[in-house]
C-alpha cells in the first residue's frame, strides 16, 4: 500500500510530480496554451472587486502564495484569512466579493462555517478541495478539485503543492476573463514541463537532504526565513518541522529580523534561509538579512536556486534548487523542506504518518 516506501509522507512527497501532472490535466490547451476551469463562462467572475482566500493550517499556507498570484494576474485586491479568526469577526462581505475557500480534505469545521458565513452575506463562493464530495465542495457554487489523490498521512505534502498549482490557475484563467485575451501563453506552456523538472529534482536532492538532515537534527531550535512569495514557504516548513519532527520551529519573513527575532541567533540556533535571484530585489535584501545573522554567528542553510552564488557563500550547508520562472519557486522550494521534517522526524524516531495529537480531517472547532 504503501508502494515500497517506508511511510505515506515519503510516498506522498514522491507523488508530486503526478498530482501536479493529473491536476493540470484537461485544464489547459496543448495547441493555444489557453487555461479552461470550468466548463462555462461564468459573468460574475469580471465583477468581482474583493477576492477573500479562507483556510487552515497548510491549505492556509497555499491562500498565501495564492495572493501574490491573484493579485499579479487578475488586479483585484486579495485578503488571505485564517477560518478560525473569519468566521468570529465581521468581514465586510458583498455579492462583488469572491470567497474562496482551500480545504484537503473538504470537512475542516472552521472553514466550512466561514463558507456559510460568506453565502450568507451574499458572496459568490469558490473552493478549492481534495475529496470528492466532501461538505465543502458540496456546499460551494464552484469547486475546483486537485486531482492529488487520497492523502493519508497527517502532514499535508502533495494537497499543498496541488493548491499552489490550482491557484496559479486560477489567477491566469481570471485575467482571461477579464481581459478577454490570454496574456501569459509562454508561463502556461512552461507548466506543462513542470512535472519532469520536478520529478528530476526530487531524485536529485534527496540524498542531499538525508546529509544536511543529519547533521542538523539534534537541533532544539530552528528558524525558517524568506520574503515575498518564499515568506510563506518559510512558515510551512516550520509547521512540518513542528508537527512532524516535534522541533519547535519558527517561520519568520526575513525582513523581520531586526524587529525582534534576531535576538535569539546564536551559534546553536539554526537557521534555514530561502533565498532566489528570481524574486528580484528582495534577493539582495535577502543577502543581508543571512549576514547580519552570520555576524552573529547564526548557522545558516541555504535553499537556493542555482546561480545564486552570493548566498552559497554565507551558507554552512545549501541545496541548490534549479532555475525556474518565479511563479514555480513556491513548489521547487517546499519540496526539500517537507523531505527534511521527514528525515528528522524519522532520525528522531517519531510516527511521521500519524503524529501525536493531530487528527488528519478537523472536524470540531
Ligand atoms: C498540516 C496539515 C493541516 C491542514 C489543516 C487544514 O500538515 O495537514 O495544517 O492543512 O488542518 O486541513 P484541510 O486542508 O483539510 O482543510
Amino acid at each position: 500500500e504503501k508502494g515500497g516506501f517506508p511511510h505515506f509522507m515519503l510516498k506522498e512527497i514522491f507523488e508530486q510530480p503526478q498530482a501536479i501532472q493529473n491536476t493540470l490535466l484537461g485544464r489547459i490547451s496543448l495547441e493555444t496554451f489557453e487555461i479552461d476551469l470550468l466548463q462555462k463562462e461564468i459573468d460574475w467572475l469580471k465583477e468581482i472587486v474583493k477576492i477573500y482566500v479562507v483556510a487552515c493550517g497548510t491549505s492556509y499556507h497555499a491562500g498565501l502564495v495564492g495572493k501574490f498570484f491573484l493579485e499579479r494576474f487578475t488586479q483585484i485586491p486579495v485578503e488571505v484569512e485564517l477560518a478560525s479568526e473569519f468566521r468570529y469577526r465581521e468581514p465586510l462581505l458583498h455579492e462583488r466579493c469572491l470567497f474562496l475557500g482551500i480545504s484537503q480534505s473538504g470537512e475542516t469545521a472552521d472553514t466550512l462555517a466561514s463558507l456559510r458565513l460568506a453565502k450568507e452575506k451574499g458572496a459568490k463562493v469558490i473552493s478549492i478541495c481534495n475529496v470528492l464530495g466532501s461538505s465543502i465542495a458540496r456546499e460551494s457554487e464552484i469547486v475546483l478539485y486537485t486531482q492529488a489523490g487520497p492523502e493519508i498521512s497527517v502532514a499535508s505534502t502533495k494537497a499543498f503543492t496541488t493548491q499552489v498549482l490550482m491557484l496559479l490557475l486560477l489567477a491566469l484563467y481570471i485575467q482571461k476573463i477579464k481581459k478577454g485575451l490570454n496574456q501569459y501563453p509562454e508561463l502556461i506552456e512552461k507548466l506543462l514541463h513542470l512535472p519532469v523538472i520536478l520529478q528530476e529534482f526530487l531524485d536529485k536532492s534527496y540524498p542531499r537532504v538525508k546529509e544536511i538532515s543529519k547533521k542538523w537534527y539534534q537541533a532544539k531550535d530552528f528558524l525558517y526565513l524568506g520574503r515575498n512569495i518564499l515568506y510563506p514557504i518559510a512558515l510551512e516548513g516550520a509547521l512540518k518541522l513542528k508537527e512532524i519532527a516535534y522541533i519547535h520551529a519558527e517561520g519568520y519573513a526575513a525582513g523581520e529580523m531586526k524587529h525582534g527575532p534576531i535576538a535569539l541567533i546564536e551559534e546553536s540556533f539554526p537557521t534555514i534561509i530561502l533565498a532566489a535571484k528570481e524574486t528580484g530585489l528582495v534577493y539582495e535584501k535577502t543577502l543581508s538579512n543571512a549576514e547580519e545573522i552570520k555576524t552573529r554567528r547564526g548557522p545558516l542553510i541555504g535553499i537556493t536556486t542555482q546561480g545564486s552564488e552570493e548566498v552559497k557563500r554565507l551558507c554552512e550547508d545549501y541545496l541548490e534548487v534549479p532555475q525556474v520562472p518565479y511563479e514555480f519557486l513556491p513548489i521547487f522550494y517546499v519540496v526539500p523542506l517537507q523531505l527534511i521534517a521527514y528525515e528528522m522526524a524519522v532520525l528522531r524516531g517519531c510516527d511521521v504518518d500519524r503524529p501525536r495529537n493531530l487528527a488528519k480531517s478537523v472536524t470540531v472547532e
